[in-house]
Order: C-alpha cells, then structure tokens, then sequence
C-alpha cells in the first residue's frame, strides 16, 4: 500500500451563503477517510469544490444586483473559510467555472455528440429549478418536486439529449458484477428496483431559457445541464483532456465518490454512463451516506433549523464536533442531531474516557516520579490482557476504517480506551506507590497505560487534529517513528524512562443544563441570521426576477371572479382540494395546493379570483380546469385573492 493511490472526492457544493453542519457532515467524512489513508502509506487525492452554474445562481445573482460570477466568488471564499476551520484537509478545490473545467466540459460534450451519444429533439416536462432536475408528470407528487416539494415549472425547449436509455442493460450489469460499486448495499437495490429496472429514459442534457452556464461550443445557444458540467468536475480537475493530464493518469479512476443519499442515483446512473460513452473506467465505489435530521427532517435553510457548524466549534472546539458527527450516526444511515447527544458524548466519550485518562496519567507520573519514569520496571498480572486489547483493537479499527464505518471504528477504539481506564484501576497505582517494594511495578504500569495513550492518540487522528499533538507534547513524543501508523503494531516503542509535562486539560466537562440554554440561544441567533437573510433574499428573488410585460402580454391571461360552490379533499393527497367553482353560466373542477390553509367547509362561499384560459392540468389523477388566485408570505402561508366587494361570479378582472 506503500505509494499506492487513493482517490476521495466530496460532492461540488452549491453556493449557497451557509453551509450547514449536514454538509459539513459529509466533507469531515472524506476527509477523516483522506487522512486515514495518508497515514497509511497511501498517495492520496483528496478533492471538494463548488458547484456554481445554473438558473438558480442567475437568478439570486440578478436579484441582489451583481453578476452570478461575483455572487458565486464571494460565496466560493465562505466556503473555503468554513473549510479551513474545520480543518479540511483537501488537496484539490474544483471550480466549475475554472477555466480547465470550462473548457473541458465543452470537449466532452462535443465529444458525446460526434460519437452519437447526444442527440438534438425537443424537451417537454418539468424542471425543479432549486434542484436543477428534469422530472417528467408522472413522477411529481401532488404537482410539486419530489425531492424538495417545491414548484416546478413546465418546459418546452429545443435541447440536447443523451442516450442513457443506451446504457441502461450495462449499467445493470456493472452494478450486478460489482456488488461493492454502490455503499451501502440497501442504496444499489434502491437503485437498481427504483430507478434501472424500470427503465431509463434519455436526459436532457441542455437549457437554453438561461445564460449562466458553460455554453454547447458547436450551438452557444444552449447551456450544458448542470449535472453534466457538475458530475464531471471529477475528471476535469485532474486535467482531463487536457496537455496536462498526469494526474488524471495516476489517480482516475476514483476510489470513492462520497456522497449525500440524495444524489446517489446522479452519481451511480447518469455519471457512470457518461463514463462508459467516454470510454473512461467507472469510479470503484459511490458511497451513500445518510442526512443528519433535526426533529425528523433534513436541515434546511428554508425550514430555519440549520445548525452552524461555526457556532459549534467556538463553543466545543474542533475535535469534539468532528468526533461527534462521526462517532454518533453509523455511517450511511441518517441521524438525528440533538443538542444533548452532542454534549452527552463530550462529557462521557472524550472528558470522561479519553481526556481523564490522559491527565490522570501524567498526573500519576508526576506525582509519583516527579515527570520522569524510572527504567528499573516489573510487570503485572493485568498487562497481557491491555496488551492483546490494544493489538485486537488495531486490527479491528483498520477494517473498520478500510469500509468507511467510521462510528464503528471509534466505537472500537474506546474499547481501547476504556480498558486502559480499567487497567488503571486494576493495577491500583495509588496503593502501589505506598509500598516501597512495588515502585518498579507502579513504573511498568504507568510505563503500559503511556504505551496505549500513544497508540490511542495515533488512531484517533484521522478524526482529531489537535488533540493527538497535545498529547504528544505531554508525554514529550517527538521522534516522528512514535507516531507513525505501524508504530501501533508494536507495543513497547516508548522510551522506559519516559517524561511527561503537564498541560491543559483537552477536553474539559461541560455543565450539561446551563450549557444546553447557552447553546440554544447561540444557534438560533445563528438561524435567525439565516433566516432574516434567507426571507430578504426570497422576497427581493420573487420581486426581481419578472420580466417587464406589455398590456398585450397581461391581456392573454383571462381572470374572472368566481364562487366555490363544493369542496373536497383530493385523495391520496395532504396538500390538494378539488373544488368546484361556479363562473359565470359554467361551473368548472380546480384543483388547489391549499388543503393545509382552508378546510373543504371553509372553501365553500368563498369568492375567488380565477386564471379561466389556463390549459387544463392533471394532478393526482384528477383534471383541473383554471387555478385560483392566493398571495403567498414569505414563509410560504397562502391566502385566498378575493374581490373586495364580492361582485357576481363571472365578472372579468382587469
Ligand atoms: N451540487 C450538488 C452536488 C454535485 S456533485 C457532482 C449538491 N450540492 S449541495 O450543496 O446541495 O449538497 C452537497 C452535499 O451535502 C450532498 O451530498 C448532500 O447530501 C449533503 N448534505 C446536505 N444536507 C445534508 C444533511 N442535512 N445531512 C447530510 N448531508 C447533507 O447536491
């Protein structure tokens, strides 16, 4: 393994002015996996970066009056600052408007199109633009995205498209004859029932109703689909087809891919069959981890219960979060986070177990040798069973780490240490050093409990990047042989007449109800910041991003006053009402998004304003005829447009 490579990518981030601790979540992974690697021997590639194209930036970027290339430059800086605070060590930073990228995805798009992979047609469906993904009718739930809930918007556009239907019985095969491509293995059946077995349609692989994009080179009209120009930042940013392409030579094809559940079938379906019509090698794995929720849902701006991962470590410092966010949530399930849990286990796992044992021992050398162990040493009764604890626990903790189970791995190395802590009050050091003739014994079991701090401090780096070197600078460890990986297959390697210098303590122990109130209050000033942002944003977003329109223009739309004379709710739905509302000589069926607002009782009398000339639209299997009119706050309550002096039904609105 010594020299051998090893390929890690995040997903690209979307700019977005916070990013949250979910996201956090999935970048301190990657990176815990890139640092356990390089101290394996491993050459490794560990690279992030940010997703910056699409109609949603555009659109954010037009509404607070800036470029979207100066709206996504000072987010990108957020984000790298937020990295460099958690200590992210990458090695790459992609941006998908770099040059490099930019002009690669321009190649690779020409190059599916000669090859016969993408084809010119026409698309006709509906766009999630905050997901910035196709979906067809069928596939919408109650008229909104099925991922987010939100509006999508119907498109009929010349566009490009690509031939994934083509691939469909490959992939299959690929992922039947590579049971380890898609982690965890309940995300491949997920995959493979959901999504490949029912068959692919082909992707619509260009836009052309916006301008923030990287341009098809051969018809600049159309602006390459974001996923296309984003899933392929792994290979542009080693220099893909590029004059300079050595790293794309020594590190593709990438060793995992890690990333949210949520995007698990971009990265397993549409990016791998990119890469077999590029005739590139498949990425080994697409690892899918699960969301931290907070009361049962993902984190979300729009929901207000984001949790700042910056407020977190000013308050608990850097190792306690990471170690939290890996240790709590077995990795690739979801996991509610909760304040408690987080001091919870820094009080048990890390002041408790690990710090306690490290102040202890340096406390106990002091004070019995005054910092310096004597060389003369005895055994004791107890040091085989430490010995092949801390032998077992290495073995385990390397395979727990080789699958990515992260929680497991830690799990198993407070085995480690809780059985140092044991050991400790087996061999009873505080009556050893009473008894004149037990001093070489009191010495070899400090000297033991020293021996398993030093290799506990060097497993646990990949997850902590202070502590191991706090503890180093107390035992006065400065030969770099103390601290390398396979130091800790062998017991013993410290000097016998070691010394020790007292510090800090590392993790001190928090006042768990006084702390809970404090940290309250912190986070949610931190989300009502947010917030307010957010709000301020979505309204100016709503204001702004109209065109002007001429009175021909509003003199298309037919509204008319009309009153609801029936009202029931939609079956199979929460959010719809089927009403029916009588205009003028006609009564029509209008299916409402407005179930959560108004009872079917309440709607019955209301007057409303009603779009007539709106072509009919099916939801839930029921056709609505027109919509009626609401005006929606900015949290997203929705109220009924009336006419102020309820004229008949049938009158026109001008
Ligand atoms: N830009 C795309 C990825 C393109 S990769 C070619 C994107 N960006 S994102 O910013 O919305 O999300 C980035 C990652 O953060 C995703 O993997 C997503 O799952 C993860 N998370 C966002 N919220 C999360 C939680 N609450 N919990 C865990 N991970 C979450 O998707």
């Amino acid at each position: 393994m010594q020299g051998e490579k090893f390929y890690i990518t995040t997903p690209i981030y979307y700019p977005s002015d916070k990013l949250h601790i979910g996201h956090s979540y999935c970048t301190v992974a990657a990176d815990a996996m890139a640092r356990y690697k390089r101290l394996r021997g491993y050459d490794v590639m560990f690279l992030t970066g940010s997703d910056e194209h699409g109609q949603k930036i555009e659109r954010i970027a037009t509404s607070q009056n800036v470029t979207p290339k100066q709206y996504v430059d000072k987010i990108v800086s957020g984000i790298k600052e937020l990295w460099s605070s958690l200590d992210i060590s990458y090695d790459k930073f992609i941006r998908t408007t770099d040059e490099q990228h930019v002009e690669a995805i321009k190649k690779i798009f020409k190059t599916l199109y000669d090859k016969g992979d993408i084809y010119k047609s026409e698309y006709e469906g509906w766009y999630c633009t905050p997901c910035e993904t196709f979906f067809t009718e069928h596939q919408l739930v109650d008229g909104k995205c099925p991922d987010c809930g939100r509006d999508v918007e119907k498109l009929k556009e010349e566009s490009y498209f690509f031939r994934l239907s083509k691939y469909q019985d490959r992939l299959i095969k690929h992922i039947e004859d590579n049971p380890g491509f898609i982690s965890p293995a309940s995300r491949q059946t997920e995959m493979l029932s959901n999504f490949l077995r029912p068959g692919l349609d082909d992707l619509c692989v260009s836009r052309t109703s916006f301008k923030w994009g990287i341009p098809v080179d051969f018809d600049p009209g159309h602006i390459v689909y974001v996923w296309v120009d984003a899933l392929s930042n792994y290979i542009t940013a080693l220099g893909y087809d590029t004059d300079n392409d050595e790293l794309f030579k020594k590190y593709w094809p990438a060793d995992v891919h890690l990333v949210g559940k949520e995007i698990v079938r971009f990265h397993t379906i549409i990016w791998p069959a990119m890469l077999m019509a590029l005739d590139l090698p498949l990425p080994k794995k697409v690892f899918g981890h699960g969301w931290l929720i907070i009361d049962g849902g993902k984190m979300s701006k729009s929901k207000g219960n984001v949790v700042d991962p910056k407020v977190l470590v000013d308050k608990y410092g850097l190792d306690a979060i990471r170690y939290f966010l890996l240790r709590e949530v077995a990795f690739g399930q979801d996991g509610n986070f909760t304040n408690e849990a987080l001091i919870q286990r820094i009080n048990s796992d890390l002041a408790n177990d690990l710090g306690n044992l490290v102040s202890r021992t340096v406390g106990m050398i002091e004070k019995y040798f005054g910092n310096t162990l004597p060389s003369q040493q005895d055994s004791t009764e107890f040091d085989l069973s430490l010995i092949e604890t801390a032998a077992a626990t290495v073995e385990k903790f390397e395979g727990y780490m080789d699958r990515m189970l992260f929680s497991d791995a830690l799990s198993e190395l407070w085995v480690l240490i809780r059985r140092t802590n044991k050991y400790i009050d087996e061999t009873q050091p505080w009556v050893l050093c009473k008894d004149e003739e037990k001093q070489s014994m009191l010495a070899g079991a400090l000297y033991n409990v020293s021996e398993s701090i030093r290799i506990i401090s060097i497993m646990i780096q990949p997850f902590m990047t202070h502590a191991p070197k706090l503890i180093w600078q107390q035992f006065n460890i400065t030969d770099p042989s103390l601290t390398e990986w396979d130091s800790i297959k062998k017991w013993g390697l410290l000097a016998h007449d070691l010394s020790v210098t007292k510090g800090d303590i590392i993790f001190p122990r928090i006042d768990m109800k006084k702390e809970l109130a404090e940290l309250e209050a912190a986070l949610k000033v931190a989300q009502s910041e947010s917030i307010a942002n957010q709000t301020s944003k979505k309204a100016e977003e709503e204001k702004e991003v109209f065109e002007e329109i001429t009175i021909d223009d509003f003199c298309k739309v037919q509204l008319v006053t009309g009153e609801v004379i029936a009202s029931e709710p939609v079956k199979g739905s929460k959010k719809l009402l089927k009403n029916t509302v009588k205009l003028d000589d006609e009564t029509r069926t209008i299916l409402s998004g407005i179930a959560k607002y108004y009872t079917p009782v309440e709607m019955v009398g209301k007057k409303v304003i009603v779009v007539a000339n709106l072509a009919p639209r099916k939801m839930m299997g029921e056709i609505s005829h027109g919509m009626i009119l609401c005006a929606e706050d900015v949290d997203g309550n929705l109220s009924l447009a009336t006419d102020d002096k309820q004229f008949e039904s049938g009158c026109e609105i001008r």
